[in-house]
């Protein structure tokens, strides 16, 4: 079964690519390399043993997304779902380049729906993140994908909101065409198409697939904890910041849910099945975490005791924009999906390490 992954080139979307070839489908690649690099499908060869197929270019070009349609349906078998990871994702860039961020994040999920429609494929998957819920007060958390919404603080974020809402709101155009579907002039379109859309709310994705091939690549200084920490851990970067520790938690640092990248490549597959299963339109929110809060201090002594390297680093003052907590209930997708998180903190740490160290030698070697 083919499936087509916009951004499979990049961190999530080159581990998703590993697990459905793992899964036996057959993902279809579609990526302009704005913010990865071709490496990455090299990587992905290695593991899988063979060339994954691909398609370079912009999935907010409709005619572009189309003709790959077109072309894998002459080839034998039409694209049976997509997941829809394209996006841009640096929050602080959003603030400097909120223009950049609306055309690429919204105009990418429209093309992709348009033509979905158009190619009568009923199967989404769709990046969204746990920046949606903004900063939790005590008494939310866990976060449950019932807690609601709050405005997002950065255009990245308004961004993912605003796609959640464009995609429910054409399931729910969907359902009210297949609701008048008597009317002989929409019961054609009403029998043919289909939604079946799951937005998955990822919480802090990190670690790399551990045969050390494919990971985070990230352009200039890393702005998320864990690459900024395996980078001083290698001896670029000279101290990690920790962005305070005077926020409400056990010891003072940020709290979040850290869920090993593998674990959430697995997440796709299993929102893959239930989404190709329903008979009917649907928009279905799942939280994507391991339901573990866990601090700064906590994971910058996990790596250390994981790989026995020591981690400079100073306190400094809080990051503008940083929430004290955030962490998941993982209930729902345990129960609907059949899926949770299985690898530990420190295997996710272990993993990103050894990544660390390859994507040195790699870039070494260009
Ligand atoms: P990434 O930047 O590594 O991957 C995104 C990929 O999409 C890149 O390869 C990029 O070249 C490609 N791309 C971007 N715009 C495109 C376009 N218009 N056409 C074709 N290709 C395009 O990011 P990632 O970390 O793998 O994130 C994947 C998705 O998950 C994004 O939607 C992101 O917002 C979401 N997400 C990421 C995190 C995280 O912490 N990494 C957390 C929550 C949600
Ligand atoms: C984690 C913790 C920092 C760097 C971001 C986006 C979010 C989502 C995931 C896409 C916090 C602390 C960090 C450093 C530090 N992305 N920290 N020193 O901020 O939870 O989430 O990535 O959807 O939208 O906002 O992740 O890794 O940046 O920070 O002390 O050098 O580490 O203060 O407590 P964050 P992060």
């Amino acid at each position: 079964m083919k499936i087509l992954v916009t951004g499979g080139a990049g961190y999530i979307g080159s581990h998703a690519v590993v697990a459905l070839s793992e899964a036996g489908l057959t993902p279809i690649i579609v990526d302009n390399f704005s913010n990865s690099d071709k490496g990455s499908l090299d990587g992905i060869a290695q593991i899988i043993g063979h060339e994954p197929k691909f398609y370079e270019g912009d999935c907010r070009d409709r005619d572009f997304l189309s003709n790959i349609c077109e072309q894998e349906k002459s080839n034998g078998e039409p694209i049976a779902g997509v997941i829809h990871f394209a996006a841009f994702k640096a929050v602080g860039e959003s603030v400097a380049k909120p223009l950049k961020y609306y055309d690429n994040n919204l105009n990418s999920l429209l093309s992709v729906l348009e033509v979905m429609d158009a190619q009568n494929i009923g199967a989404l998957i769709f990046s969204s993140s746990a920046t949606v819920y903004g900063d939790p007060a005590p008494v939310d958390l866990p976060l449950t994908e019932q807690t609601p919404r709050k405005p997002a603080t950065n255009p990245y974020g308004a961004t993912k909101a605003m796609c959640e809402d464009i995609i429910a709101d054409t399931v729910t155009a969907q359902n009210a065409l297949c609701a008048n579907s008597d009317d002989t002039e929409n019961s054609n379109q009403a029998n043919l198409r289909k939604l079946s859309a799951v937005i998955l709310r990822y919480f802090n994705p990190i670690g790399a697939h551990n045969s050390g091939f494919i990971g985070e690549l990230p352009i200039g200084a890393p702005a998320n904890l864990v690459p900024y920490l395996t980078q001083v851990a290698a001896g670029k970067r000279g101290a990690l910041t920790v962005f305070g520790d005077d926020y409400p938690t056990p010891d003072g640092t940020g709290v979040r849910d850290y869920i090993h990248v593998m674990d959430l490549a697995d997440a796709h597959i299993a929102a893959l099945k239930f989404a190709l299963a329903q008979n009917s339109n649907c928009a279905e929110i799942f939280n994507i975490g391991t339901g573990r809060g866990t601090s700064v201090k906590e994971l910058i002594d996990t790596f250390q005791t994981a790989t026995g390297i020591t981690v400079p680093h100073t306190i400094g003052p809080r990051r503008a924009g940083d929430i004290a907590t955030c962490y998941a209930s993982v209930d729902k997708a345990h129960q609907i999906l059949n899926w949770q998180a299985k690898h530990s903190l420190t295997q996710s740490l272990t993993d990103a390490w050894k990544w660390e160290q390859n994507c040195t030698k790699l870039s070494s070697l260009l």
